[in-house]
Formats: structure tokens, C-alpha cells, sequence
């Protein structure tokens, strides 16, 4: 986990839940930047996906967490981000699969569906589980690549 660094952001639907988060991670002492939104008034959930996305494709950030009212809508924008594998999840088997199978280096959370301690146990499962490889994994996440160069 040396030089991790989280990014995470968050539209009005999630601002709350991204308040917990933050104090979970000040709390663990994790490396992280808040890319906003910064209240509950309405904002445009895309902009606040490309932001986390850009800083993963950069390299600045390790990972990232979006979270919104459902996950859905922020899960749908990061995906469109080459390079990025994002995971809208509601519970912790789905968290913790998507690290080991499918590599996913963005968490989507929505804020209107989990509540704090299950999202808590979400996140710290997203940060500590490490992709399996191995030959089909790692296939696979390769054949995701290949239909991004194919678009
Ligand atoms: C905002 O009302 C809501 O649509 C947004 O937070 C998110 O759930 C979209 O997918």
C-alpha cells in the first residue's frame, strides 16, 4: 500500500455518505484527494466522475470512489474513462470480488441505497483486496481493454 492514494468525489445524492467516508479514511490514516462536490445542492454527477477518472488515468491516484444517490448514474459515467473498471456494489462479497476478478480501481456507492457501516465495510474491502491474477483474470481484464480499443 506504499504511495496509495484514494481519489473520491461525489454528486448531492452522495455528499453525505462521501462525509462518512472521509472520516473513515482520516480516521485509517489513508492517503486521499476530495475532487467534491462540497454540499447537498444539486450538481452534475458526470463531472465529478471524469474528475476521479482523470486523476487514476494520470497516475496521481491508485484508486477511486464515486459515490451518488444510487452508484448507477456514476458507475455508468466512469466507465466510459479508458483504462477504468468501475463497480457500482451494495454489499461486501460484490466489493471484494470485483478487486479479486476484476481489478476494479473505481467503487461506486450510492448514498440513497447503503447505509454508513455497510459502505464502511465496502470501502475497506476495496482498498485492502488485491487482484487474484493469474491467467484467467488477467485475461479477462485484458479482453475488457481490447473492447475499448475496438469503440
Ligand atoms: C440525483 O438526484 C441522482 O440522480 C444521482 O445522484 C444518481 O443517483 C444518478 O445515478
Amino acid at each position: 500500500m506504499t504511495n496509495f492514494k484514494l481519489a473520491i468525489a461525489c454528486d448531492h445524492g452522495g455528499y453525505e455518505l462521501k462525509q462518512e467516508i472521509l472520516a473513515y479514511l482520516d480516521k485509517e490514516g489513508i492517503a486521499y484527494e476530495d475532487f467534491g462536490c462540497d454540499s447537498t445542492a444539486s450538481v452534475n454527477y458526470p463531472v465529478y466522475a471524469s474528475k476521479v477518472c482523470k486523476a487514476i488515468q494520470s497516475g496521481d491516484c491508485t484508486r477511486g470512489i464515486l459515490v451518488c444517490g444510487t452508484g448507477i448514474g456514476m458507475s455508468m459515467a466512469a466507465n466510459k474513462h479508458r483504462g477504468i473498471r468501475a463497480a457500482c456494489c451494495s454489499d461486501t462479497f460484490s466489493a471484494r470480488m470485483t478487486r479479486m476478478h476484476n481489478d476494479a480501481n473505481v467503487l461506486c456507492l450510492g448514498g440513497r441505497v447503503v447505509g454508513a457501516g455497510l459502505a464502511l465495510d465496502m470501502v475497506k474491502l476495496f482498498i485492502e483486496t488485491e487482484f487474484e491474477g493469474g491467467g484467467r483474470h488477467t485475461e479477462r481484464v485484458a479482453m475488457l481493454a481490447e473492447i475499448e480499443n475496438e469503440q
